[in-house]
C-alpha cells in the first residue's frame, strides 16, 4: 500500500495525464456505448444526496485514470474526491491529471486485500457517496462480497453507493436478451475501434511512450500477476443487491439500465 496524495506537477505533465486520461475514455466507451451518460447518472444521484453539503466526501472505487471522479466533480464542484485503484500506471495518470486541483486526492490500494481501508486517504472518513464504474466484476464474488461490507462502515448514514458495470444476462434463462446485448457490444467495438479511437493494446502502447511512466509500467506486471489476465466468474444484478441488502444498505436496486449494462445503487 503507497501512500500516494496528489502532489503538484508541472503543467506539461498534467496535460500529457489528461490527454492520456481523455484517450482512455474514448477506447472505455468502445466498450460501453452509453458510458457518458452512466457517468453522468452517477453524479446526479451523487449530487441529489449531497445537496445542502459544503463538502461532500466522495471516494471512487477503481476509479483508474480518475473520469468518474472528474465527473462527480463537474456536478458537485464543492466535493472531496478520493481516487482509490491498484494499477500503479493508471493511478499515477489519476494523480498527474489532479495536480493543481486540491478536490482530488489518489489512494493506491488493492481492494482484495482486507486492509485497504486503513490507506490514509481512506481510513476514519466518513464517506457521503462511494461510486465506481467498469471495475468490481475484476474482484473474485468473495471479495465483492467483503467490499460492499467494508463500504457499508464508510458511508455515513444516508450516504449512497453507485456501481455502474455490465452486469451479463445468463446465457441459459435470458438467452434472448442475452444474444442482443452481445450482439450490441461487438457493433459498438466494431464500429469504435476501426476508426480512430485506441483499442485497449494502442492505449498502453501509448502508456509506454511517456518516460514518466515506465517505472510504474515496469511494477505494474508484479503487483498484478496472473490477475492481469484470469477474469474471476461473473455475478447477476440479484447478487449485487442482495450482497448490498445483507451488508446493512437500507435500500437497493437500480437507478439506470442500458441493455446489461446497469448503476447499482445502495442507500446505507
Ligand atoms: C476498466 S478499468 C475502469 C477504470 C475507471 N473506473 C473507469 O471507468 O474509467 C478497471 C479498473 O479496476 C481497477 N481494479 C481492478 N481490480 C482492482 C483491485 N483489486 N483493487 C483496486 N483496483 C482494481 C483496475 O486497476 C482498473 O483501473
Amino acid at each position: 500500500m503507497t501512500d500516494t496524495t496528489t502532489a503538484s506537477t508541472a503543467p506539461a505533465v498534467r496535460d500529457t495525464a489528461l490527454e492520456l486520461s481523455r484517450r482512455w475514455d474514448a477506447q472505455q466507451t468502445g466498450y460501453i456505448r452509453h458510458r457518458s451518460e452512466r457517468f453522468a447518472t452517477i453524479a446526479r444521484v451523487v449530487a441529489g444526496v449531497t445537496a445542502g453539503i459544503a463538502a461532500p466526501r466522495v471516494l471512487d472505487l477503481a476509479g483508474g485514470t480518475g473520469s468518474l471522479g472528474r465527473a462527480v466533480l463537474a456536478a458537485v464542484p464543492g466535493a472531496q474526491v478520493v481516487i482509490a485503484d491498484k494499477d500503479p500506471v493508471l493511478i499515477g495518470i489519476a494523480r498527474d491529471a489532479a495536480s493543481g486541483d486540491d478536490r482530488i486526492t489518489v489512494a493506491e490500494v488493492d481492494l482484495g486485500r482486507p486492509d485497504w481501508m486503513q490507506h490514509p486517504q481512506v481510513a476514519g472518513a466518513s464517506f457521503d457517496a462511494v461510486v465506481s464504474s467498469t471495475a468490481l466484476h475484476w474482484l473474485r464474488p468473495a471479495v465483492l462480497v467483503d467490499v460492499y461490507w467494508a463500504v457499508s462502515t464508510l458511508l455515513r448514514p444516508g450516504g449512497v453507493l453507485l456501481n455502474g458495470d455490465h452486469l451479463l444476462y445468463d446465457a441459459r434463462h435470458e438467452s434472448t436478451l442475452f444474444a442482443v446485448a452481445a450482439a450490441d457490444d461487438q457493433l459498438m467495438q466494431t464500429s469504435t475501434f476501426g476508426g480512430d479511437v485506441d483499442t485497449w493494446d494502442q492505449w498502453w502502447e501509448a502508456v509506454g511512450d511517456e518516460p514518466r511512466y515506465a517505472d510504474a509500467l515496469a511494477r505494474r506486471a508484479a503487483v498484478w500477476g496472473d490477475d492481469l489476465r484470469d477474469a474471476p466468474p461473473k455475478v447477476t444484478l440479484a447478487f449485487h443487491l442482495e450482497t448490498l441488502r445483507s451488508a446493512g444498505f437500507s435500500e437497493a436496486g437500480t437507478v439506470w439500465q442500458y441493455l446489461d449494462d446497469h448503476v447499482v445503487y445502495g442507500v446505507r
